[in-house]
This record gives structure tokens, sequence and C-alpha cells, in this order.
């Protein structure tokens, strides 16, 4: 059976002696931050930092900071395991999904099985409204200040809810949520987000967009409400499946939304569409400060929560972080979902150093002209991939994980005349070095070998590999000379 809860997961993690309660009094301000940034370079526990000054709750962090706990999580052995059964998902979505599968008679049963329990379960009471504050205060919450320069205290782990006006789908993001007053805060959806095209929906029909955030709920509901799901599919109905069991939601009580209802704490509120205010700077992913922007902002109109909450947030920063662990979990479930588009793709690295938007390393099949380059644009219109500056095509049998080969293969098969695809478009709105925000340039590198079929004049040169009769002659003498045994470095090519 699925954790439930963030509290459930937190026991699980004691007991396996991956979570650390920290008694000592530390402040908000700051001092958390450097506590768990120590912790989380050494692939360090959760934490849970229980005598915070001032603050009327526990504060969780570092929760899914480890491949670890992400993995224990989702009930799998490794992300690829997790890859195959999203893999499914892709291949069953409803309601062409459903038809699909009745073509496939031997799997029928099975597959309505698991259409039926991916719906979301409705409930009427729930563990978040235990208590329902008499006036709203974000002073009794215990929201972090991150960094020396932050604008303010940020609630940085939110699972923000909104809803498409014409379709009445809901969505899910992590928005942060920096604080101005005690009702308001810094509505931090970038403008390429769901989140930020549903308000231009709600603006068009000239009406307040209602917002829910939920601060804590398990792991797996927390991870898909971060997830870029292939549209079509709620973040909720995805939680739902990779649980293997329906996600509890329950009506909010003050706006027309749902929210998971084993959150810990719930705000309630809206954003008006014709309102915006400075929010930052804030110590972001990228290692540096965001600039103070105009975003829009969130009225808190009610605050609900379980009768002993705890608050989960996270920091971010240059990595390691946690969003950088969280990242790389993504980019490894995710895989099948862009094979789907581009079934050439053999394997995909996103690299931390590269903030999941920067770099992208792709190993394809190649089989015709150009096909590095279809790849290319192909990624660069594909949901946040759109955001990835330098995208490097290898051929399929070049491990993009190992940075090494990376490199090699770029900087020996690489021709800056003829195999640089240089594009403008879309950039990440954190993105600092393209000089005007939000659009910019972006390379893609063809790395690939190249040969007649690429136009290539030249003859491309054979690559030395040793005769397979040698290779097994040695195998044996490495087996046995007392001199050599134990002495080989790397399998031969
Ligand atoms: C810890 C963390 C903090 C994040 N903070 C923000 C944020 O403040 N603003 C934002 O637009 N995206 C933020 N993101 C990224 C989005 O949550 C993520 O890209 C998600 O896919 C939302 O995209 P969507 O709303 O377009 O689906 C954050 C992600 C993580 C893991």
């Amino acid at each position: 059976m699925a954790v439930r809860s963030l509290g459930e997961f937190l026991d699980a993690l004691e007991s396996r002696g991956d979570l650390v309660r920290v008694r000592s009094p530390v402040s908000r301000d700051l001092e958390i931050t450097e506590i768990t940034r120590r912790t989380i370079g050494r692939d360090g526990p959760a934490l849970l930092f229980e005598n915070v000054t001032g603050a009327s709750m526990p504060v969780a962090m570092n929760v899914l900071g480890s491949t670890r706990r992400i993995t224990q999580a989702l009930g799998v052995d490794n992300l690829d395991a997790m890859a195959q059964r999203i893999a499914q998902l892709t291949r069953l979505k409803p309601p062409a999904g459903i038809v699909g599968a009745l073509r496939d008679i031997p799997g029928t049963l099975q597959t309505l099985e698991l259409v039926r329990s991916l719906g979301p379960k409705r409930v009427s009471r729930a563990p978040c409204q235990e208590v329902q504050r008499p006036t709203v205060d974000l002073d009794q919450l215990p929201i972090l200040r991150c960094w020396p320069g932050d604008g303010g205290r940020t609630i940085t782990f939110p699972v923000v809810v909104t809803q498409d006006p014409e379709t009445g789908e809901s969505h899910t993001g992590i928005y942060r949520l920096q604080q101005y007053g005690p009702d308001t805060l810094g509505f931090h959806a970038q403008i390429h987000r769901v989140g930020r095209n549903n308000l231009r929906k709600w603006a068009a029909k000239g009406v307040r967009m209602p917002v829910a955030a939920a601060i804590g709920m398990d792991p797996v509901t927390l991870l898909s409400g971060l997830a870029p799901v292939p549209e079509g599919i709620s973040n909720f109905v995805f939680a739902s499946f990779l649980r293997g069991e329906p996600l509890e939601l329950v009506g909010c009580k003050t706006i027309d939304l749902e929210v998971p209802a084993q959150s810990e704490i719930v705000l309630e509120g809206y954003v008006d569409p014709a309102e915006s205010r400075l929010e930052g700077p804030f110590g972001d992913h990228t290692g540096y400060y965001s600039a103070a922007e105009p975003f829009p902002v969130f009225h808190v109109t009610c605050i609900t929560h379980r009768a002993k909450p705890v608050y989960l947030s996270t920091v971010t920063g240059k990595p390691p972080t946690e969003d950088a662990v969280l990242g790389k979990a993504v980019e490894r479930i995710f895989l099948p979902v862009v094979r789907l588009v581009l079934p050439e793709i053999v394997d995909m690295n996103l690299p931390t150093e590269g903030l999941f938007i920067n770099l992208g390393i792709v190993s394809i099949r190649k089989s015709y002209p150009g096909h590095a380059r279809k790849v290319m644009h192909a990624l660069w219109g594909l949901g946040q991939m759109m955001f990835t500056r330098y995208l490097v095509i290898v051929d399929a049998d070049v491990d993009v994980h190992d940075l090494h080969e990376v490199l090699y293969r770029v900087a020996l098969q690489a021709d800056p005349e003829a195999d640089f695809e240089r594009v403008h478009g879309p950039v990440d709105q954190l993105s600092i070095s393209n000089p005007v925000p939000n659009f910019g340039a972006k390379v893609g590198i063809d790395a690939t070998r190249k040969g007649p079929a690429d136009g290539f004049p030249r003859a491309w040169p054979d690559e030395i590999r040793m005769d397979a009769e040698v290779i097994r002659t040695v195998d044996a003498l490495f087996a046995q000379d007392a001199a050599l045994k134990g002495r080989a470095s790397g399998a031969p090519p």
C-alpha cells in the first residue's frame, strides 16, 4: 500500500535510519538552509527540525533529496522500472487509450483494471481540514528565509493548484510563494508554466483565478505535483497511477478547487489577473539571485491544516540541491514519454550541472541525412525541453552519461561549421546570460559519425577495434596469469 501522508513517510524513513530529528533550537532565517545544504551534499538523511524558534510546528527538509528516498517512495528498485510503468500509462491515455486497449484482447482485463484505478477519489472529510484558522495569518507558519539577499520569507515547496476555466481540468506545479504580508504572497509561476497560462485564460474572462497551495503531502503526490505530465493527463490522475491506488481529494472550504486530502496545510485564495507586484530577489537554482520582477499576487483567504501539521520546505541554490535530485528523477521517469514522440532516441542525459534546461545530451539511432537536426528541432518543440540551450546529439552506441566519452565525441566528431545548428526561441525565465529575458539563442551540436548519407564528402575513418579472437585469448590470460590477474582496466571496446 502506498504511503498516505508526509507523516507516514517520515515514520518510514525514521525506521530505516534515513531521518534525523534536529532538537536543538534553530532559526528559520538562514540557519535551516545552512544545515540542509551541508547534509544534502553527502546524500544525507531527511531532516525534521522540531524546535524552530517561534514556530508552532516542525519543519521537514531534504525529504526527497536523495534518489534512494525517491525510489523507496515510488516502491521501485530503480527509476527505470517506474519509467516502464509510465510508458504503459502514456499508451493508455483515456479515452483513446481505452479503445486502443480493447483491441489488445489479451491485455484488456488488466488494462481496464488499471484505467479504473487511475481516477482520484473524492472524500468529504479530510485531515488537511481538521483545523480551519479563524483568521488568515501567514506568520503562524514557519516560512523560511532561505538566502541572505532574498526579498522575503518564501514558501518553497507548495503544490499549487490552478484550473483551466475552459476545460475545468486542474493542474499542479511547484511555484514558490514569497511572503508580502499576513495574507499575501508572490505567485511565482513563470510565464511558460501551465499555471500562468491558466491565469491568462481567467484574465480573458475578466475573473479572478481561484488558487490553492497544498504544503506537505505523501512523496509520490509531491513528485507528481511537479512532474511535466503529458497534456490531457491531470497531475492528480498521474499521482493515483504512480501510487497504485486512488489519490484522495477534498473540496476546498472557500473556493471551487480540490486538494490532496492528506496534505498537511492548505492555503486557499485567488490571484487577480490585473494585479502584480515585485517578487524577489530570490536565491535560485542557478546558484544566483533571480532579480526582483513583477509577478501576480496570491491573496490567501483561508488556511486549513491538520491538528498537528508538519511544514515541508526545500532550499534552492547551486546544486547539489533537492530540486536537482528531483529533476534527475523526472528526466529518468519521463524518458519513455519523450521516446513516444521520438522513437529514435536511445537515451538522454540532462546533467545536473546544466540545471536541466541548459544542456541535454541525446543518443539516437540515425537513419537519414539531417536526422540529428530533426531530433534537435523536435525536442525544442517538446514541453519544457524547449528551454534546452545546448543540445548534443550522439550515436546510439555512445553512453550519454559518460561525460568523458561525450566530450571526446563532440570535440572530435562535430565540425564547428557544418554540425552546429543555431536557433532562437523561448528561454527559461531564470536563465541569466541571454541578453533579452525569456528569449535567446540555442545551439544543437551534431556529434554523430558522418557518412555519404549526410553529404559528408570525405571518407569517415574506421574506429580502432581489437580482434574478437585476441580479446578472448587475452581475457583467458588475465584470468590465469598471476602477474596480470586483477590488473585489467575497463572492458575492451
Ligand atoms: C523545488 C522546486 C521549486 C520550483 N519553483 C518554481 C517556481 O518558483 N516557479 C516556477 O515557475 N517553477 C518552479 N519550479 C518548476 C515547476 O514546478 C515545474 O517545472 C513544473 O513542471 C511546473 O510546470 P507547469 O506548471 O508548466 O506544468 C520548481 C520546481 C521545484 C522542484
